[in-house]
């Protein structure tokens, strides 16, 4: 079978610069992939041709065995880097907005979208103006923008970014989701911890180039005897989990749109 996404050969160059060379990438189906790296490896000018938003110059990319074109645009749900909302809309609207560009009537988007609306903790908030809500709670309704037509892929570039470690768990949980439902996943971080605990692969770019990819599984395998291994520790909670109690056992209430500005 053919992967979701796959780069053969794919370079793109800013004058004399190459942003990205000879990238070759495949992603196969229903896996949660990780495109990694450093600040200005490439990956968001990588996604950015995915997206067909930026041309390569040269090289072959296909995404679920089709040149991008429109109809294609329809399975796919794209979160960019640079997050655009409209500041004076209401949320319902701007998610309504979301569902009416990608041709999905109103009460199936409603009906998509809901649990994740009260899971996300974002009801409250649906008649209030972008602006109001924090930067936290405006990338959650962005996400939701991006699942509200149930693409088979979604392309995320950077989509931990600006997160609080409630809502990063928040969004881990809706693509644990998402992949539980056998679709495709490739999203790029520079905080290879997001990635170690979601990705099923990897690719590691430096300075446009790949240089290292695969299964975590088979890239730990091959890196055991010649990296360090940390020392064995007790099991213990993780942070984020500890942090998320302590707010619940706390019995504060979230803070209101007032106390955010
Ligand atoms: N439009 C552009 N013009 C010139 N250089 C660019 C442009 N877009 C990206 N670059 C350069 O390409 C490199 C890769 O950028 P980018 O893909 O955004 O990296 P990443 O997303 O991994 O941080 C960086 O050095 C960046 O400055
Ligand atoms: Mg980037």
């Amino acid at each position: 079978m053919t992967s979701a996404i796959s780069l053969r050969g794919v370079v793109k160059r800013f004058g004399k610069f190459a942003a990205v060379d000879h990238l070759d990438l495949e992603v196969p189906y229903g896996t949660t992939f990780g495109l990694l790296g450093p600040n200005g490896a490439g990956k968001t000018t990588s996604i950015r041709m995915i997206m067909n938003i930026t041309k390569p110059d040269s090289g072959e990319i296909r995404v679920l065995g089709e040149k991008m074109n429109d109809r294609l645009q329809e399975r796919i749900g794209y979160l960019p880097e640079e997050r655009g909302l409209y500041r004076k809309m209401k949320v319902i609207d701007q998610l309504l907005f979301f569902a009416t560009i990608k041709g999905v009537d109103r009460q199936t988007a409603m009906k998509r979208l809901s649990p994740w609306i009260d899971s996300m903790d974002l009801r409250p908030w649906l008649q209030k103006k972008t602006e109001e809500l924090s930067k936290g709670m405006q990338q959650k309704v962005q996400f939701l923008g991006t699942i509200v037509h149930d693409p088979e892929v979604l392309i995320l570039d950077e989509p931990f970014s600006g997160l609080d470690p409630i809502n990063v768990v928040l969004v881990k949980d809706f693509l644990t989701e998402f992949k539980r439902q056998g679709k495709t996943v490739i999203f790029s971080t520079h905080v290879l911890e997001q990635a170690e605990r979601m990705c099923g692969s990897i690719a590691l770019l430096f300075r446009g180039r790949k240089i290292l990819d695969g299964t975590l599984k088979d890239i730990k395998h091959a890196y055991r005897d010649r990296v360090p291994l940390p020392p064995p520790v007790e099991p213990e909670p993780e942070l984020e989990k500890i942090f998320i109690k302590a707010v619940q056992e706390s019995g504060l209430e979230a803070p209101t749109a007032e106390e955010l500005k």
